[in-house]
């Protein structure tokens, strides 16, 4: 284990952004992130895992522990499903992939998320009708002032919309070392009622879809709409969708009764922050070496030598400009560093 000094993080942020570390480790065993942990007590710590939903404003002081822990296994199994653990440095899409080609599903509508799976749990990542939560059985952790042990099962994770114990009472508490799913052998639970993914089903002419189909389905769509971060850097959404109450909807239709929404609860609405952002004007839009996606308004991306202040200047212009407009707040979904 090497402790290495003045490491620019450009190549482990997907914006990215040339922040620097003071002190980086690279962490390939338990083992070692304990002993860190344990021996050097004067630091701060950062945890990097695959640095997808980050941006970098400035230069990290504390010590980078980038968690490269791999490994994928199939911890028990029955006749109808399989427990999977995956160690925190495995990519999350290579994950599925792995999945996938054992006929386990469970995971493929959340195809192609960029990050790792030590990670996932704690925005409980999802997409197209899923999140990690539908699958999730339980993650392994180390306590960082204790370097104990702890295993969380789903419940214990408080999981809600990009939300979970992880990111709320217990930020920057633990370090999730190792994640297990519980995925299905037989009798697959498709969920294909997004209407992107039935529309990509039917004009790839499939009636009778495999996982493997429908993960098809889902790279076809993310890859029409989202920015691949090794071509341009961005962290995929950047807000997430408010969630307001029924009487502001009205307000809302009010003004623009073609509004998109999905009914969450009786009195809860949840509206695109997709679409708020597009009709404030921002889609497509460039300054200098940053912007917003011209094909999905929620994404922000660097063309190239953008800094974490420039995305982030122009984040707060967009919260601001959605709130004049519409009164609705957006919140981020990527963490602000
Ligand atoms: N919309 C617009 N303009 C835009 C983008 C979207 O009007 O520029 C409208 C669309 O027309 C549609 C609605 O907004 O009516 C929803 O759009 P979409 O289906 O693309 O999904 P989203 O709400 O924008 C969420 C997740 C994505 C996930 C997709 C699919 C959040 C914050 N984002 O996006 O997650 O892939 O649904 O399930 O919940 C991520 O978290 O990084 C991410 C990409």
């Amino acid at each position: 284990m090497t402790i290495q000094e003045n490491i620019s993080l450009k190549n482990y942020n997907t914006f990215g952004v040339d922040a620097k570390a003071n002190t980086y480790v690279d962490i390939v065993t338990i083992e070692d992130l304990k002993t860190v942990l344990k021996s050097e007590t004067s630091k701060s710590f950062f945890i990097l895992g695959g640095g997808s939903n980050m941006l970098l404003t400035k230069d990290i002081d504390a010590m980078v522990l980038h968690l490269n822990l791999k490994g994928i296994s199939i911890t028990y199994e029955t006749d109808d499903y399989a427990i999977v653990k995956g160690n925190a440095g495995e990519n999350w899409h290579e994950f599925v992939v792995w999945c996938l080609n054992k006929n386990l599903g469970g995971v493929e509508n959340m195809s192609l998320i960029p990050g790792n799976i030590g990670t996932a749990p704690i925005q409980n990542i999802g997409a197209y009708g899923i999140e990690l939560k539908d699958v999730f059985h339980s993650c392994e952790t180390i306590n960082i002032s204790t370097q104990e042990k702890k295993t969380f099962s789903n419940e214990d994770c408080n999981f809600g919309y990009r939300e979970s114990v992880f990111k709320q009472t217990l930020k920057g508490k633990y370090i999730i070392t190792s994640v297990k799913l519980k995925l299905t052998k037989r009798n697959h639970k498709l969920n294909i009622a997004y209407g992107a993914i039935k529309s990509e089903l039917e004009s790839l002419n499939i009636t009778n879809p495999t996982i493997k189909d429908i993960s098809t389905a889902v790279i076809n769509i993310r890859q029409s709409k989202l920015p691949d971060p090794k071509k341009i850097g961005n962290s995929g959404s950047f807000f997430k969708n408010p969630i307001i109450s029924e009487e502001a909807f009205i307000k809302l239709q009010n003004d623009f009764p073609n509004a998109p929404h999905y009914v969450v609860s009786e009195k809860e609405i949840k509206v695109p922050a997709g679409w708020l952002i597009e009709t404030a004007g921002f889609k497509g839009k460039r300054f200098g070496d940053y912007g917003v996606h011209n094909k999905q308004a929620l994404v922000l991306v660097n063309y190239g030598n953008a800094t974490g202040k420039d995305i982030y200047e122009l984040a707060k212009l967009i919260q601001q400009t959605v709130f004049r407009l519409f009164n609705i707040k957006i919140e981020t979904e990527v963490n602000i560093i």
